[in-house]
């Protein structure tokens, strides 16, 4: 576990570390198209970056987080986990009334840790993947078609 996480808005003449962004999401069209909308955030230890997060308002007073990614290499030290709960901090303290993330049918292990965290699946858009995407996507065997959207409220 790594405790000295910073979270800070990343600043107008910083690079967008899309090798990150692209992590979350393959297509650099979909990440260009949010990123217009949301606020991104660069996580760092030690001066060194470590991962993203992508928070968007929403029109019905939530807040969504449209990216997270963690350095490859870097992954599966709790600082993904960390890092969502920095995201649920700052909308509680901005005073949002509820959190959202989407991900993939596919996406097994982040699925896993949204739910281990309280978010809860409420949605499903049917064939998001399909409809959204130039070619076929898998992860482990699984084609991801659906978008499901899980919630949690603050
Ligand atoms: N596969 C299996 N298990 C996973 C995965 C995964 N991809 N991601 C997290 N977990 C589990 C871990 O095993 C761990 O379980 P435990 O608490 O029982 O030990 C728990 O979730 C917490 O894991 P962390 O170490 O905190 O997660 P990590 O630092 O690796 O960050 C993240 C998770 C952000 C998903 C990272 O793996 C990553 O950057 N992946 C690539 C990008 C990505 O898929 N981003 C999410 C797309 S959806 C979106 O951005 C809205």
């Amino acid at each position: 576990m790594s405790p000295h996480i910073l979270l800070k808005q990343l600043e107008a003449d910083e690079d967008i570390p899309y090798d990150l962004l692209l992590l979350a999401d393959p297509s650099k069209e979909m990440v260009e198209r949010y990123l217009a909308h949301s606020q991104l955030y660069i996580a760092s230890q030690a001066g060194v970056t470590v991962g993203v997060v992508v928070l968007m308002a929403r029109e019905d007073k939530g807040i969504e987080i449209k990216s997270i990614a963690v350095e490859p290499e870097l992954q599966g030290r709790g600082i993904g986990q960390l890092l969502l709960q920095k995201a649920i901090e700052e909308a509680r303290q901005k005073q949002y009334k509820s959190i959202c993330i989407g991900t993939a049918n596919s996406s097994v292990g982040q699925l896993y840790l949204y739910q281990k965290l309280g978010f809860e699946i409420e949605e499903i858009y049917k064939n998001f993947f399909v409809d959204h995407y130039p070619s076929p996507i898998f992860e482990k065997g699984i084609q991801a078609k659906h978008m499901l959207m899980l919630y949690m409220q603050l």
